[in-house]
């Protein structure tokens, strides 16, 4: 089964929003073009947070890109969402948000780490036990999906504003051995490691990156990217970080009018 993760577009509701230097609008339908030509065969598309920047008219763009999509649309909040406008404006199929998905033995669990006046993220007590009961309740393979990160980043500025409680995240996740892969986004950059058997998988925005391993905020050059994941039914997990060439500046200029 295949996933496709496109994570971190940062949209505005007016097409021609800018954001460190990315028309966010067109630099995901062009990330969107490649992906549907190069992964035309994918059961669900997952977004890891941030799908605008903080601006709920933002929402109509993202339901304008995605609101025919046959296939389901899953979605998780990150620090620049607004939760409530969120689910209010994708509250119907293809759209769902959080909550957990399930098909060909796989499920994928998404949770809401959300924490309202912090860039960083936090998951509720609640949150934690859904998880746990989810993951309890599970087929043979799970994966988890969230907005910010359970592991250091080895990036100072990024490793402050990562997942606050992460030590809880992690005594639920280790206490179910059939979680294979935990996935996020937040940090615009690729990474791919592993925690004991858990593969740890980040993906870059499929607008502006952030470069790695710098102690200060820093916004890389590299291009948008996507993340295809086939999850295979023995639980191993294929999957790489697709790069998309970054859109001239007129040209996406022009896309966004
Ligand atoms: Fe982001």
């Amino acid at each position: 089964m295949k996933i496709l993760q496109i994570t971190d577009p940062h949209l505005y509701g007016n097409a021609a929003g800018a954001l460190r230097g990315v028309v966010t609008d067109a630099s995901l339908r062009h990330a969107l073009d490649d992906a549907y030509a190069r992964v035309p065969e994918f059961a669900a598309l997952l977004v890891t947070g941030d799908l605008v920047q903080d601006d709920a008219s933002g929402y109509l763009r993202f339901r304008s890109i995605f609101g025919n999509s046959p296939k389901p649309v899953l979605c998780v909040p990150g620090n620049h969402d607004e939760p409530e406008a969120m689910r209010r404006e994708l509250s119907q199929a293809p759209f769902q948000i959080c909550g957990s998905w399930s098909s060909q033995g796989w499920q994928i669990v998404m949770l809401d780490s959300y924490d309202p006046g912090h860039v960083g993220g936090r998951l509720t007590g609640g949150e934690l036990e859904r998880l746990d009961r989810a993951l309890a309740g599970s087929p043979r393979h799970a994966m988890v999906c969230l907005h910010h990160h359970p592991v250091a980043m080895g990036s100072r500025w990024l490793d402050n504003i990562g997942l606050a409680n992460s030590e809880d995240f992690w005594r639920v996740i280790d206490a179910h051995p059939h979680v294979r892969a935990v996935v996020w986004g937040h940090v615009h950059q690729e990474y791919d490691g592993k925690r004991g058997k858990v593969r740890l998988l980040a993906t870059p925005s499929t607008g502006a990156q952030f470069v790695p391993g710098s102690d200060r905020f820093a916004v890389d050059s590299r291009p948008p990217a996507y993340r295809p994941l086939e999850l295979h039914a023995d639980g191993r997990i294929e999957t790489e970080v697709r790069w998309v060439e970054s859109l001239p500046l007129r040209q996406s200029a022009a896309a966004a009018r």
